[in-house]
Order: C-alpha cells, then structure tokens, then sequence
C-alpha cells in the first residue's frame, strides 16, 4: 500500500516552486528596503506561549492547535502563527534593550493549524509575516499596512480590498464588552456552546463564531468603535490620515474584530476582490497588540505587524490570472557529439559554473537532436555543441537561441566570450 501526503499538506514540486521563490525573495527585499530584520524560531514552542499569546478561547488555541507531549512529558505546540514566538523572542533575549528601537522583524515558515481543509486553507501553510515593537506612533501601524499592500502590489495584484477597524485602547474595550454582555446575554440560550462560554470570558470572541454567523443579534451588536474613548478615536484617525498620504485606499469595517486575542487599537484585513477567487478572501491579516509584550514577561512594549500566506497569495495571482515570468531559463547548455567530446564538457560545465553561469550537459547519453530537445525544455539562452573534431582544432560552435546565430569560438576563450554574452 502506498503512503499519501497528510490532508491540508502540499508538495510543492519544481516548476511550481519557482513563484514561491520568487515571492519569498520580493518579501526579502522589500523588507530590506522598509528595514525589517529576519528573525528564525522554533516550528514548536511550549504551549502555553500560543494559550496565554493568542488567547484560551480564540479558535485557534481551543480547536486547531497540534499539541503534543515530548519524552520528557512538556506540552509542546506546533506553531498556529509567528506573533507569539517572536515576542517570545523579543523578551527572552532582552531585544526591548538594544539601541535600535522599535525592533523591526519579519519572518517566513511554515504554520501549522488543524483546520477543515478546503481551497486557501491548509494545516500546513506558509506565513511571511513582520512584527515592529517599541513604537506606539500610529505612522508605523501606516508602514506595516503599506509593507504589505506593496508586496501583493509589486507582484502586479490589483484587486485588492483593504479593511480596517479599531478595537481601542483598553478602557475603550472594557465599555464594549460590558455592552457586548447586555446585548448577548437575554438570548444567549440560542447560541453554540462555544458562545455561551465566551460570552463571559470574552465576548467579542462571540463577534467571530463561524457558526452563529447567521443569528439576527450578530448583526445588531454593537460595534466596538463606538466605544472608542478621545484617544483612541484620535489614534485611529491619525493612521487613517497616514494611509491616505501614502495613497493607499481603505475601508472602516466596524465589524472587523480578528480572530486572535491580542489585538487591539488597529486591525485590518486585505481581501482579493477578484472573480473567481474561492470563498475565503483574507489574503493578509495583522493589527496592533499593545500589552502583549507584558503578558509574556518584558516590559510594557507596544507592537504591530501582519502575517500573510504565501499559499492564499499565489490563489490570488491566478485569480487575477497573472503569469510571472518565473522560469528564465539556463544559460548554455553543453551539447557534445563523441566520446572525447563528452568527457571534455565535464570539465567545461564545472568552468561555466564557477563563472557564475547556469549551465547544464546531458546525463543519459542522448543522441545531439535529444541533447537539442533538452536544451529547448531548459530555455537554454545558448547550446554549445562540442564534436570530437571540434575539440582537436580547439574549438566550439555557439548557438544564440534568441537570435539564431552560430559561432565558432576558440575554445580556450569560450567561457570568456558566454560570460561577456550573458551577464
Ligand atoms: P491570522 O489572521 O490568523 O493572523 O493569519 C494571517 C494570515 O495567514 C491569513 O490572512 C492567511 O493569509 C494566512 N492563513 C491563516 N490560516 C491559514 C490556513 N489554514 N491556510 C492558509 N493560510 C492561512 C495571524 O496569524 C497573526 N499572527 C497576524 C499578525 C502578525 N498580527 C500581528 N502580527
């Protein structure tokens, strides 16, 4: 019997895993370009990171964590998400302390989440995500937002929606509950268990139940930004007038609370409004969690960042049926006729390549037309081909693929000339 891949697992094979490359590059850059720093942690943490940083009754820590017990009977977690380890990180190394604040991360890996699987949702998904900690100006909530809006845009994605709400500061938050509990309370029999449980321990959770979506009293609740108290209403104004400068279009969505516990003041959402695009729409997903840093042991530190899948981005690039030119091509590949020949070219290949062109022979001794016919599978920019006449004269002939031209060139030269003809 042969063995499947886990459900909600992908391969991701070659001539796929270009995109991903490539995507994972553009975020490299332009995270060098907005000065955020990569940081690496653990795929597993102990559990209680996620339960106390994301939250004990999200849906995440109660129904979708992968939590196992080691050989030493700790609880470790799978990570669901990148937030909680790097602030893990941030406190455990003391980078609260170092000159250069606010401490600006990104990062790239993969996630691990026990979900229903279906079109844009895995159990295994990878997140590029980035975190700024140590500043509470309400620019940088403006910076994370237009980081992410310029990553989807300069892989030339345009339909874009981005949504965004305040959930307030923390006095602001405690009148909404309190109106939250009022509102839900007299009815609350007719809602899932899950509810009936959050409505005391948290009830904006309640805002976020997947099942009771359709009751009546979801779509009367009361929205959290009118709640906001002076401050946090001139908070979220600031950032609305950052987004506006920098030319980036939004919308105030009062319903929009996120999925997580930490946030607070700003959240925000980017959707694809593309046709066709499966029903789960959230490309991007981030907001501000102010107070998060002292839940997990540093100093009063306030943080914003996003995280996105590079799994809904590539939905959303074919969505919008954008073709990337991901696979260029090699640059010669080294045809060869005869024994001598063929043995000449193991050399000539490792001299291509520690000159710093892609070059590739064949391996399976294929007659010069199948040597051709690989070639043209590699978009080969150029095919050398190499006889054993050839190679007594000192010589090799070079085809431009692009053009059509043939060459005959001094051997001994003939790395030279590719590398003036390529790079
Ligand atoms: P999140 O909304 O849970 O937030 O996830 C962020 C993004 O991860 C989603 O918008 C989506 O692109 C992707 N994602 C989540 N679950 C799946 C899945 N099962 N399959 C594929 N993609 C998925 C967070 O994770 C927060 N840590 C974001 C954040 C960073 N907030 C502040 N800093």
């Amino acid at each position: 019997m042969s063995i499947n891949i886990p459900r909600g697992t992908q391969d991701i094979l070659p001539g796929e895993v270009e995109l991903w490359q490539l995507i994972e590059k553009t975020a490299r850059e332009l995270c060098e370009k907005y000065q955020y720093q990569e940081i690496r942690t653990p795929i597993f943490e102990y559990t209680e990171l996620f339960s106390r940083g994301v939250g004990d009754t999200t849906d995440i820590v109660q129904k979708e964590m992968y939590t196992f017990e080691d050989r030493g009977g700790r609880s470790l977690t799978l990570r669901p998400e990148g937030t909680a380890s790097t602030v893990r990180a941030f406190v455990e190394k003391k980078m609260f302390g170092l000159p250069g604040q606010p401490v600006k991360l990104y990062y790239l890996g993969q996630m691990f989440r026990y979900e229903r699987p279906q079109a844009g949702r895995f159990r295994q998904f990878v997140q590029f995500g980035v975190e700024a900690l140590g500043s509470s100006d309400p620019a940088i909530d403006a910076e994370v937002i237009s980081l992410a809006m310029n990553l989807y845009k300069s892989m030339g994605l345009s339909k874009l929606k981005l949504i965004i709400n305040s959930l307030g500061d923390k006095e602001s938050r405690i009148a909404h509950r309190e109106a939250l509990v009022s509102h839900f309370k007299p009815r609350i029999g007719e809602f899932c268990s899950d509810c009936q449980n959050r409505l005391e321990k948290n009830p904006l959770r309640i805002l976020d139940c997947k099942q009771d979506r359709e009751h009546e009293l979801m779509k009367t609740a009361p929205a959290i930004i009118e709640y906001l108290n002076g401050e946090s209403k001139a908070y979220f104004d600031k950032v609305q007038t950052y987004l506006t400068q920098l030319g980036i279009e939004f919308e105030v969505d009062p319903n929009l609370v996120r999925g997580l516990d930490y946030y607070n003041h700003t959240a925000f959402e980017i959707m694809s409004n593309a046709e066709g695009f499966g029903a789960i729409t959230t490309l991007c997903g981030g907001g501000r969690y102010n107070g998060l840093v002292e839940e997990i042991g540093g100093p009063e530190t306030p943080g914003i960042g996003f995280a996105l899948s590079i799994e809904r981005f590539i939905a959303a690039l074919q969505a919008e049926g954008i073709q990337l030119d991901v696979n260029t091509g090699i640059d010669c590949y080294l045809a060869a006729l005869g024994d001598n020949a063929k043995d000449y070219t193991v050399g000539l290949l490792q001299e291509l390549r520690l000159a710093g062109l892609s070059a590739e022979r064949d391996y399976i001794n294929r007659k010069i037309k199948a040597q051709f016919k690989a070639a043209d599978r590699l978009k080969a920019k150029f095919v050398a081909v190499l006889g054993d006449d050839e190679l007594k004269n000192n010589k090799i002939s070079v085809k431009n693929m692009q053009t059509g031209e043939q060459e005959e060139v001094e051997l001994d030269s003939f790395v030279q000339y590719l590398r003036e003809a390529v790079l």
